[in-house]
């Protein structure tokens, strides 16, 4: 059923592609969805030109016959389809519980366009259900946790078994929970100034539109 609803909203978001169009490949379960549905499109002739928000995807990609570009070649993208973690009704979302939030982050600032493709248990009314990801420096491990905790998080190192989880960069990620995340816009700017944060899951601005499939019904959401 989740999945169904995944793929409905992938698939809808991937009808926006068209030919000419340079397309960002986002990470997740269901931007893999819309990966397999633009891999298709490709087999039927689409002539795009693709970048990708992670290793996993990149490997996805090449499984769908779906070339690549460098994306360190890359100026502008034209569309990124993106999942993400939770999206509120002011279109700000959290992302980065794969762990990618910085190559994500990257790609949609150099888009013209970003939209989300989602499964309904997204939708939230307001941002905090999902604990915020960061990525930091592992040379800041120790001095990156006393600041995310003076911010009122709880932070939690995220782990591969007994290992500290690595992201694409090798950088560790801490799961930071929030008591109420009331002023995101605050709490952006003091995680982006703490030296050693490389990235985190907060997209205040990014986001353009939503595809929500709850129950087989697909909602296209635009932010106006
Ligand atoms: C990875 C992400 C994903 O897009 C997000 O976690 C959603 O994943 P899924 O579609 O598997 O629920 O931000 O960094």
């Amino acid at each position: 059923m989740i999945d169904d609803d995944k793929r409905l909203a992938a698939e809808a978001a991937v009808a926006e592609i068209e030919d000419g169009m340079l397309v960002g490949l986002g990470s997740g379960s269901t931007a893999a969805f819309a990966i397999a549905a633009i891999g298709k499109r490709v087999s039927e002739g689409l002539e795009i030109d693709a970048v990708v928000t992670s290793l996993e995807s990149g490997r996805l990609a090449a499984r769908h016959g779906i070339e690549l570009l460098d994306f360190e070649d890359v100026a502008t993208v034209d569309l990124v389809i993106d999942g993400t973690d939770e999206i509120d009704p002011a279109f700000r979302a959290i992302k980065g519980a794969g762990g990618a939030m910085m190559r994500e982050k990257i790609v949609a600032n150099a888009a013209k366009r970003m939209v989300v493709v989602a499964d309904g248990r997204k939708r939230v009314a307001r941002l905090g259900g999902v604990p915020v990801p960061v990525e930091v420096l592992p040379f800041a491990r120790s001095a990156v946790l006393g600041e995310l905790r003076r911010l009122g998080a709880e932070p939690v190192l995220r782990r591969a078994g007994a290992d500290p989880y690595l992201t694409d960069q090798d950088n560790i990620v801490f799961d930071c929970a929030f008591a109420a995340l009331d002023m995101p816009d605050e709490l952006a700017v003091a995680l982006s100034t703490i030296p050693g944060v490389l990235a985190h899951g907060l997209f205040l601005r990014e986001v353009d539109a939503a595809y929500i499939a709850t129950g087989g019904r697909v909602d296209r959401l635009e932010r106006h």
